[in-house]
């Protein structure tokens, strides 16, 4: 089984301290940095989500002096005049075109605006990571969080999800997010490589969709995959609903109040086919005496999984399958973050003291 004590052996660390005496006053966080969401939880309670977005009236995050006016979260939206980077999705996209600086900017400001209170030398955080995240991504996320905590350790996201909500033993964990689909098989021990598969669609996808299909059939559309983001995260649907959705589509010269629940329902399901080959893949690729039970405990997190009747559908897409047994995780896109700040409470204390550098990473 796993327990916070065997998981030591997979998790990437820095620290420069020892436990402080003062055990009673420690915050634990957890934080996912998500494409589109960074989310924080701590053991105090707090849960907070934050755009991973950011920007700079100079648009250079390598020349920030201080002083210098820097904006987050969904005030960027409103203003045209800013530069907008979205640090964590260009770390995965490309290791070298974010420095530390600008992630270590993004969570100071996150911690801040989330209401963690506590000194430094006092907070603990276990920061989870996709699983793609390479040793140079792993690295960079550690140096950007190492001066902002007294101990920081990185740890895989699904695995973090599969603790904090207890599913330890034969279950098929599924995050659904922005930038993609996460799938890992929890058996009775660490997951290792194989146990992992992402898979390129989600959110951001449904969005793109959903402009494609209303450009399809409104000239002149001049609906963003942002607008359509709004669209979806209110009403978004698979399968069957009672109701019709109408929204003001933006035209070259006027705005329309338009019905447009079946292109809503057509984009939400088109990230389900290589969800479930995903599943069957997953399922079919572990050793025949896990099979029933992965297939029986499929578990959604993620935004994604918002969408409505997403567990039914995917439930139904499987029965030509074999079937299979879908369950939604409670609070799902804190679900990675929940469980990262539960690891750390429970990691043992000698070994956030036996913490050391950075270069001392381990993959997991
Ligand atoms: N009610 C909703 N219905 C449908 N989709 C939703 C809903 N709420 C949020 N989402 C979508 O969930 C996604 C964000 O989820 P999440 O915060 O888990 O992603 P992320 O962690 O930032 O991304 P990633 O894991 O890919 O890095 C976005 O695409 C968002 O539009
Ligand atoms: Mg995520």
């Amino acid at each position: 089984m796993v327990t916070p004590e065997n998981f030591q052996d997979g998790i990437d660390i820095v620290d420069d301290s020892v436990v402080p005496e003062d055990n009673e006053n420690i915050i634990y966080l957890g934080i996912d940095l998500g494409t589109s969401k960074i989310k924080i939880c701590t053991n105090d309670g707090i849960m907070f989500s934050e755009h991973s977005l950011i920007a700079h009236s100079d648009g250079d995050f390598s020349q920030i002096g201080d002083g210098d006016e820097i904006f987050f979260g969904k005030s960027i939206f409103e203003r045209t005049d800013l530069e907008r980077k979205w640090p964590v999705r260009d770390l995965i996209k490309d290791e070298d075109a974010v420095g530390p600086g600008c992630l270590k900017i993004l969570l100071e400001h996150c911690i801040q605006a989330a209401g963690v209170s506590a000194d430094p030398g006092q907070m603990y955080a276990m920061i989870s990571v996709p699983s793609v995240a390479s040793a140079s991504y792993k690295r960079t996320v550690l140096e950007a969080a190492r001066h902002l905590f007294r101990g920081v350790m990185i740890a895989n996201g699904l695995f973090c999800v599969a603790y904090g909500s207890q599913k330890f033993e034969g279950s098929l964990i599924i995050d659904m997010g922005t930038s993609k689909t996460d799938i890992c098989r929890i058996k009775s021990n660490i997951p290792e490589e194989e146990d992992y598969l992402s898979i390129s669609v989600a959110g951001e996808d449904v969005d793109k969709e959903l402009v494609d299909l209303l450009a399809e059939k409104y000239d002149g559309l001049k609906a963003t995959p942002e607008l359509a983001n709004g669209w979806k995260e209110s009403y978004g649907f698979v399968g069957d609903v009672d109701e019709e959705y109408k929204v003001a589509l933006p035209l070259s010269d006027s705005s329309q109040e338009m019905i447009i629940t079946e292109e809503l329902r057509l984009a939400c399901e088109s990230i389900i086919p290589d969800i479930v080959s995903g599943i069957i893949k997953m399922v079919s690729g572990a050793e025949p005496h896990f099979r029933e039970a992965l297939r029986n405990n499929i578990c959604l997190c993620g935004g994604g999984s918002k969408i409505r009747n997403v567990r039914s559908f995917i439930e139904n897409e499987l029965k030509g399958f074999g079937g299979g047994r879908v369950f939604l995780i409670d609070d799902p896109e804190f679900a990675g973050a929940y469980g990262a700040c539960r690891l750390a409470e429970k990691m043992p204390g000698e070994f956030w003291e036996r913490l050391n550098n950075c270069d001392n990473l381990k993959t997991i």
